[in-house]
Order: structure tokens, then sequence, then C-alpha cells
């Protein structure tokens, strides 16, 4: 499965560490950051929306400080459900009632291996469909 990542600053050590912990279950595509220099995340995450908002096939993942920033500019975009995630029953959910199509996360409030359950929970974890269809096609 193919996923495109970014992060902003705050949320460049977490990618890297996501990447690196996943690579042999994951394809990545890396819209960056890609060092450690101060950005700022709409220019991150606006990209990384337009490709999943065209492409029904494809998973992203941002990730900046609070998570904030990243999901609410990805949320901008139609078709994108963008779920800012804190825990894996948060992400498990995110997927099963909400369907999901980009997994943010806080860098700054979750440790390495609670982002990690997070990520393979949210990539573990279908959309059940039945009254969910009917409430996310209200979204748009
Ligand atoms: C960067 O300092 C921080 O503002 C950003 O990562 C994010 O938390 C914004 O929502």
């Amino acid at each position: 499965m193919k996923i495109v990542i970014a992060s902003d600053h705050a949320g460049f050590e977490l990618k890297e560490q996501i990447k690196r912990h996943f690579a042999r279950e994951f394809e990545f595509e890396d819209l960056g950051t890609h060092s450690a220099e101060s950005v700022d995340y709409p220019d991150f995450a606006h990209p990384l929306a337009e490709k999943v908002a065209h492409d029904p096939s494809l998973f992203g993942v941002l990730i900046c400080g609070t998570g904030n920033g990243m999901v609410m500019t990805a949320n901008k975009h139609a078709d994108v459900r963008a779920g800012l995630c804190w825990a894996p029953e948060i992400a498990a959910l995110a997927r099963q009632h909400n369907n999901a199509n980009i997994l943010v996360m806080p860098a700054r409030f979750i440790p390495e291996e609670t982002a990690f359950n997070i990520f393979d929970t949210f990539f573990h974890t279908e959309f059940e469909g039945g009254r969910h269809e009917r409430r996310i096609a209200k979204i748009n």
C-alpha cells in the first residue's frame, strides 16, 4: 500500500521515524518537509490533500506540533476526511465511522510508541459503511 506523508518542522522527526518503522509494510511518498528548519504547515498540507482528494485509493499522513494546523488545512479540500488522532482508539473510529483518508498526528503531544500504535491501527481498520456512509455523504 502506498501512503503520501508530510509534516512541518515540528513533525519532521516523527515523520522520519514512521517511515523507518513501517518501511517493510508500506511504500511512502514523502512530500516534505526534509529538515527541522521552520516551515509553514499549509505549504505541506495543501499538496498532500490535493493528491488524496483526486485519488480515492490513496491515503495520507500529516504531522505537525498539535495536529490542528494540518487537520484544518487538509479538511478545506472536498473529498478529504482528515482525522486528528492522539490515541489508537480514536484512529480506529476515524476509519470505522468517518472513513478518514488522512491520518493527522500531534507530534509534540504523543510519545513515539503511541504514534506507531495509532498509525498501525489506522491502516489496519476498515470503514464500517452502513449508517456512516449516509453521514459522511453529508459532509461535502
Ligand atoms: C509549529 O510551531 C506549530 O505551530 C505547528 O507545528 C502546529 O502545531 C500548528 O498547528
